[in-house]
């Protein structure tokens, strides 16, 4: 399985040209990268304008609706998404969760129409400081992917084409990475719980990423070193040499 990084460029940035620029600066870098897969999660309104896909190269977007399509003012749904030419949509970020009320039943809802209009879904889970610090993590997981995956099934690959992005809150944005070993340890126990929903061949087909503060000194260690699958990459991805750079050291 060839890793999988993630650019998730949030609200940013202001211009089109700036975009453009760099997104152009990445693709012209890793186009031709052979052992990874890299995927540019970019706000929807510049999403047309990228116009070049390879297949280690790939657009995302950051949301979707939760609702096919029709009288919804503002929204934007996976359909249209994946007949713009996106393969990946982040489900579920912590960001949306906290400042647009998020629910588990929201994020399947979406899960689902994502899957269904053939996008891969990004489904991002993790627990909050104060959740850690109370012991609650496995309970935060549980809950996240039962909620998350209610009635994703495991026929014509459902879950398997599912990624799931371990986020602490915590970490997100901070500058405090979670360490690769207690990344993995992580890794281990979201396997845990899927294989508990699924099976074990589903859950070996499942790609988990970690996510929050990654940089270049420390993406080798999330991929190489503990044999995650790949990476969620926020601020580091609004520079583009720092972001080839994290490519790099994990391909
Ligand atoms: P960060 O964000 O890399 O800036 O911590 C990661 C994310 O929110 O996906």
């Amino acid at each position: 399985m060839k890793p999988l990084i993630v650019a998730n460029w949030k609200c940013n940035p202001m211009t089109q040209a700036e975009a453009k620029r760099l997104f152009n600066l990445v693709r012209r870098r890793v186009k031709n990268i052979k052992n990874a897969e890299v995927v540019i999660c970019s706000p929807f309104v510049y999403l047309s304008s990228f116009k070049f896909q390879a297949s280690s190269f790939k657009l995302g977007a950051q949301n979707c609706f939760w609702e096919k399509g029709g009288a919804y003012t503002g929204e934007v749904s996976a359909k249209q998404l994946s007949n713009l030419g996106c393969k990946y949509v982040i489900i579920g970020h912590s960001e949306r969760r906290r400042y647009f009320a998020e629910t588990d039943e929201i994020i399947n809802r979406k899960l689902k129409l994502a899957l269904s209009a053939k996008l891969n879904p990004i489904l991002c889970i993790g627990e909050t400081k104060k959740e850690r610090e109370q012991g609650k993590t496995e309970r935060v997981f549980k809950k996240q992917l039962e909620g998350g995956l209610e009635k994703v099934s495991n026929s014509r690959f459902q879950v398997s084409r599912t990624c799931i992005a371990y986020e602490p809150a915590w970490a997100i944005g901070t500058g405090n990475p979670c360490d690769a070993e207690e990344a993995q340890k992580m890794g281990l126990l979201i396997r845990k719980i899927i294989t508990k929903l699924y099976n074990k061949a589903a859950s070996k087909k499942v790609r988990i990423l970690y996510g929050g503060s990654v940089n270049s000194k420390n993406a080798a260690s999330y991929v190489k070193e503990v044999g995650l699958q790949g990476l969620l990459v926020g601020g580091a991805s609004l520079n583009a040499k720092e972001f080839i750079k994290i490519v790099k050291e994990v391909s």
